[in-house]
């Protein structure tokens, strides 16, 4: 399969930015945004040095920080970050007609974001509690925009971040360890959060409850998709505690390799939501492996919009541990947004897929009787499907002739209660799927 050799030898490719260039230790002056200073120095720091937060210091980043185009450069935080703890301050700041998208931002050749591997510093604090609690969901910040050619992404930790992590859209050659998101909330407000979105256009992602409830107010246009050349990311050795998809690949992906990773507390390792509005998708070779997920409303996840076109070729999920998962198979090319009436998609046309394998998903899904998730707001839930039991370890929503080359291997889901486990499928759909495909019939 072509996806090893981006674990066999591309990365290997990745330089790790040196040290030994000119370093620039950010300033820090307390009670005040320490960015202005940063922008001061950029023009000299901006190619062949390492941007120093040092250790021992707490450093207000108060105002969105864009590094701007860097060439082999280095940002290292060893000391801590927080930004403004009032809610008002950041929404001004994303709302404000110069906000570069996301709080942090860079872009540019051979640049390198790293932490520290020390416990105590290198924490980046965005006080997400506050937002949780008041179920805050306008003008959130995005985390970090690392969308950079030759990219490194390591031992960073992530300390309640408001939404969405890390960002690696229009990002080539990317390389993202041991990294560390704490969203985890320590009141029963749900921590609204993704990790990760690779995309070549996911400029503004939105999340999927987010879509349906507040579509007409935050929906921008999206438009102006072409698949651009492959981004290449490896994205290994996390560990993330967040409250929506751990992974999320949107179209314009290929070659995106996610693996040894632990994820708990989100929405599943999603590939999607491709196609929206009959746009044309394209995701190609997209491996997930050797994953743990714990307390997920979905595992692996694949969806595309009713009445999408373009294809999603070669996907795999494989040695996937779930534990207390709610939905640990999903796919739905019959995704739509709930706010409206269920569009009628008379072609039955939706984001094709050729080559989707689930192979050694294991372990146990949440069957509670009543189960809720966090995000869920509305009744039925935004995540309901119609007829299902709650004991569906596999459900494919599927239209037919839209999906070839299925394959479903391997497979040891128990619903913690002891019931047997179920699996959904539209019966005509898999019909044509069993001829020439390797639908394992006993599942079915
Ligand atoms: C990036 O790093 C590689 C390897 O050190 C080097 O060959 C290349 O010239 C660098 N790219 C830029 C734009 O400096
Ligand atoms: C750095 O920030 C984290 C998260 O807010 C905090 O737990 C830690 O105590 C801070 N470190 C120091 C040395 O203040
Ligand atoms: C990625 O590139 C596309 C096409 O050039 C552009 O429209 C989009 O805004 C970019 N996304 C980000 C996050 O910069
Ligand atoms: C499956 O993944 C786990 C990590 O979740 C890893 O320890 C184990 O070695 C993997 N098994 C195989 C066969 O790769
Ligand atoms: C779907 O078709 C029905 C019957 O033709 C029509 O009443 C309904 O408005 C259509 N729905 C949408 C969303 O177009
Ligand atoms: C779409 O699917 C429906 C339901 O399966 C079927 O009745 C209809 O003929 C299909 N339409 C086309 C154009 O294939
Ligand atoms: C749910 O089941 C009922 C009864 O079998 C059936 O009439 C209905 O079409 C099903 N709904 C969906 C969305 O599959």
């Amino acid at each position: 399969m072509r996806l090893s050799l981006l674990a066999g030898g591309l990365f290997l490719s990745i330089p790790e930015v040196v040290l030994g260039y000119k370093t620039f230790v950010v300033p820090h002056t307390a009670g005040k945004d320490d960015v202005p200073a940063i922008r001061a120095a950029l023009p000299k720091y901006s190619s062949d040095a390492t941007i120093l937060f040092k250790k021992g210091v707490t450093y207000n980043v108060f105002t969105p920080l864009d590094f701007g185009t860097l060439k082999n450069v280095e940002i290292a935080i060893e000391g801590n970050i927080t930004l403004p703890t009032n809610i008002a301050t950041i929404q001004a700041s994303v709302a404000a007609p110069d906000y570069p998208g996301h709080w942090f931002k860079m872009r540019g050749t051979n640049v390198t974001l790293r932490g520290t591997s020390d416990r105590k510093w290198g924490w980046v604090d965005a006080h997400g509690q506050a937002w949780w609690d008041l179920i805050e969901w306008n003008n959130r910040p995005y985390g970090w925009d690392f969308g950079v050619t030759n990219g490194v992404l390591k031992d960073m930790k992530l300390w309640k971040p408001i939404a969405w992590s890390f960002d690696l859209s229009n990002g080539t050659n990317i390389h993202a360890f041991n990294n560390e998101i704490q969203a985890r909330s320590n009141s029963k407000s749900f921590p609204f959060n993704t990790y990760v979105a690779t995309s070549a256009f996911a400029s503004t992602p939105l999340l999927i409850f987010y879509l349906h409830f507040f579509y007409h107010r935050t929906h921008g246009n999206r438009d102006g998709f072409q698949a651009a050349q492959g981004p290449n990311i490896l994205i290994e050795n996390n560990h993330i505690v967040n409250g929506d998809d751990c992974l999320t690949v949107r179209s314009g992906a290929k070659n995106v390799h996610f693996r040894n990773n632990y994820c708990e507390g989100g929405h599943g390792l999603s590939v999607g939501s491709l196609g929206k509005g009959g746009t044309v998708a394209s995701v190609d070779d997209i491996l997930i492996e050797n994953t743990v997920m714990v307390n997920q409303l979905y595992g692996a996840r694949f969806k595309s919009w009713t009445g999408g076109a373009g294809q999603a070729r070669n996907l795999v999920w494989r040695n996937i541990t779930v534990t207390n998962v709610a939905f640990p198979i999903y796919v739905t090319q019959n995704y739509y947004d709930q706010n409206f009436p269920k569009p009628n998609n008379t072609d039955n046309t939706s984001t094709g897929i050729d080559g989707i394998s689930f192979i050694d998903i294991h372990g146990t899904q949440d069957d509670t009787p009543g189960y809720t998730e966090g995000s869920c707001v509305s009744d039925p839930c935004w995540y309901a499907v119609p007829n299902a039991t709650g004991k569906e370890i596999i459900i494919f929503d599927l239209y037919p002739g839209t999906a070839k080359n299925v394959k479903v291997q391997k497979i040891n889901i128990r619903p913690k209660s002891g019931a047997t486990p179920r699996v959904m499928c539209d019966p005509t759909t898999v019909r044509k799927l069993l001829r020439g495909s390797a639908v394992n019939p006993a599942l079915i």
